[in-house]
């Protein structure tokens, strides 16, 4: 274990390594300051955030050739592009020249200009043209490329690893992709996106998504009726995830129409899972949710979200309705977690037990995913 000059971080391993050493009837939090630490949420920057595989959207953002969206992900600028050939490609957003962003927003480009003086990239980040610049001698347009940071699309969700050291991802989910198979999470389509920043961090959000037990409690008129707390059923997690099946009330109808491969008792789970560190997914019968999540400051997370579905309509009045949902229940959770961060910044509270494992065992696994990566 390092020792670091910043005590919190000292104490918050310490925590992490407490934790490690328990077993799962022992099951409790980390202490507050791991939420509101500045100088941890530097080490996990480089720890989790630059090492690890994080998802940067869906597919369906960018559908046809020359589409883009540009994202920031640990204050690294950066485009997702498809290009000619339908490759998807994740670039650094940082003009060769003097460093300029080359594109903002998204929308569909036949090539990446940079205002500044018009150097002009391919959707794969080659150089194309450099003003003036043929009498500069020794400039070779072959060396200025935007870097291509490493990326994997896995059951149409773009990820990045911006060190590009990491083991490949797919390979890791084998065992998720065999629990999601019959859902066919590759075959819906995006129907709806959107971006927001919650004042907590980016932890509260990822086990609040994660964990059935507040569903009673946050949400009694918009997810309790249809998934209730009492029915969720923990999934036994791998080291680069884990998971839980939320149960339909069965009062509740059926929430068809159903893929044809689906068994009864899928019919009547969504697959909620969160892929360390900080993309969390449920994946209904009908619809899937996804949120991919990015620090923006200890008490900050950035949040790029969105619904797919077999449906291909986004206006259909079944997905309008269901989207909107999502809002609500999201709200729900947005004001409670935002209480939780301001609760967070106290002495008085140390560490609390969690529930049973159907319930918080996935925070569990997360804590103890943490305690691998900085223990
Ligand atoms: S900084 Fe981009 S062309 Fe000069
Ligand atoms: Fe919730």
């Amino acid at each position: 274990m390092q020792t670091s000059t910043a005590p919190v971080i000292d104490t918050i391993r310490r925590e992490l390594g407490d934790i490690a050493a328990l077993d799962a009837t022992q099951a409790r939090t980390m202490p507050p300051v791991f939420y509101t630490s500045a100088d941890f949420l530097e080490l996990e920057k480089e720890e989790l955030f630059r090492k690890e595989w994080i998802c940067l959207g869906h597919t369906g953002e960018i559908p046809n050739p020359g589409d883009y969206f540009t994202t920031e992900l640990v204050d690294e600028q950066l485009i997702v592009s498809r290009a000619a050939d339908g490759a998807v490609h994740v670039l650094s957003n940082v003009c060769r020249h003097r460093g300029n962003l080359v594109a903002e927003g998204k929308g569909n480009r036949r090539s990446f200009v940079c205002g500044y003086h018009a150097w002009t990239y391919d959707l794969d980040g080659s150089l194309k043209t450099a003003p003036l610049m043929s009498k500069v001698k020794g400039f070779d347009k072959k060396k200025c490329s935007l870097p291509q940071l490493r990326s994997e699309v896995w059951s149409n969700f773009i990820f990045v690893n911006l060190d590009g050291q990491a083991a490949p991802l797919a390979p890791q989910l084998s065992k998720l992709d065999a629990i999601l198979r019959n859902y066919h999470n590759e075959e819906r389509n995006l129907l709806f996106t959107d971006e927001g920043v919650w004042a907590t961090n980016w932890k509260n959000l990822t086990e609040n998504f994660m964990e059935g037990y507040h569903l009673f409690a946050t949400h009694p008129k918009t997810l309790q009726p249809m998934t209730p707390t009492q029915l969720c059923k923990k999934v036994p997690g791998e080291e680069r995830w884990t998971a839980y099946r939320s149960y339909y009330d069965p009062a509740f109808p059926p929430r068809g129409p159903f893929h044809k491969d689906m068994t009864e008792d899928e019919q009547r789970n969504t697959v909620l899972f969160n892929i360390f560190p900080s993309f969390v997914v449920a994946v209904a019968a009908n619809y899937t949710l996804y949120l991919c999540l990015r620090p923006a400051g200890a008490d900050k997370v950035a949040i790029r979200w969105g619904v797919a579905g077999f449906k291909t309509d986004p206006e259909d009045a079944e997905v309008v309705r269901y989207v909107q949902l999502c809002k609500d229940f999201n709200e729900e959770d947005r004001e409670k977690l935002e209480t939780l961060q301001r609760a967070q910044n106290t002495r008085y509270f140390h560490s609390g037990p969690l529930a049973p494992d159907d319930l918080e065992g996935t925070i569990w696994d997360f804590l103890q995913y943490m305690a691998r990566r900085f223990c």
